[in-house]
């Protein structure tokens, strides 16, 4: 009789091994950026595109969502917008707080990266450039004592003595105004965060920090996004367990 024949089965797929852990890859990022400047170099780089849908978040807050893929991950990135009276961007724990919380529940991410600027201590080693990637954050105008963070957050840019002594008691590095509210919300919702921080200005250095932050700006945001890149990169592919 007539032979069949055999056929070799189609090679399937390369696929990446198994997760362990929990077993989950990472797919879904949220980045959480509180100035518009911090967030735009971003958008361009991975080539996000805004949500015009405008169901995402309650109606009339200016809150911008840019979302895209890239690599094997699905990149959304939450700005804050600008303040509708006083048309400044939305910095400070409160605003961060709320994006993170609004954006974690409608978009489910697998893991949310704070990113933004910071200024840090010559004391402890920082420099204008750096770019920290934070695990431990602490709050450090809430006059209650709680455990050292090498990420210090309140709502000033300035430095009372009071929140001096509390930064130094944090033992921190560097000092934003975001990371903790962040690192809040993060952990009510268990999500995982990294914080990735780029110094603009010297807390404990000779000049105003209004005047270095501002005349660093704008080179030192391209420092912090090279390193949310190379957070990217690293990430697409990984396994949460993997981190
Ligand atoms: N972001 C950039 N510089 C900062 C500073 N000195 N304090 C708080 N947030 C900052």
């Amino acid at each position: 009789g007539s032979s069949i024949p055999e056929v070799a089965p189609a090679p399937s797929p390369a696929k990446a091994p198994a997760c362990g852990g929990d077993g989950r890859r990472v797919s879904t990022v949220l980045i959480i950026i509180a100035m518009q400047t911090e967030a735009l170099p971003l958008v361009n780089k991975f080539q996000l595109s805004e949500d015009t849908d405008g169901s995402l978040f309650p109606k009339g807050v200016p809150w911008v969502r840019y979302h895209g893929k890239y690599k094997e991950l699905d990149i959304n990135l939450v700005w804050p917008g600008k303040d509708s009276v006083l048309g400044v961007d939305s910095v400070g724990t409160v605003s961060a707080s709320l994006v993170t919380y609004a954006s974690v529940q409608a978009l489910k991410p697998d893991l949310i990266i704070n990113a933004g600027t910071a200024g840090g201590f010559k004391a402890k080693g920082a420099c204008v450039g750096d770019v920290y990637l934070a695990s431990d954050v602490a709050f450090h105008d809430r006059r209650i004592p709680i455990p050292v963070g090498k990420l210090s957050t309140g709502d000033s840019l300035d430095m009372s003595p009071q929140d001096e002594a509390a930064i130094l008691a944090n033992d921190a590095t560097i000092k934003d105004m975001e990371g903790a509210a962040v690192s809040y919300v993060a952990g009510l919702l268990s999500v995982p965060a990294i914080f990735v921080k780029a110094v603009t200005d010297i807390v404990d250095g000779e000049k105003p920090t209004p005047e270095e932050f501002l005349q660093n700006l704008i080179a030192v945001t391209a420092a912090l996004d090279q390193a949310v890149s190379q957070v990217i990169d690293f990430l697409s592919g990984k396994c949460l367990s993997e981190l």
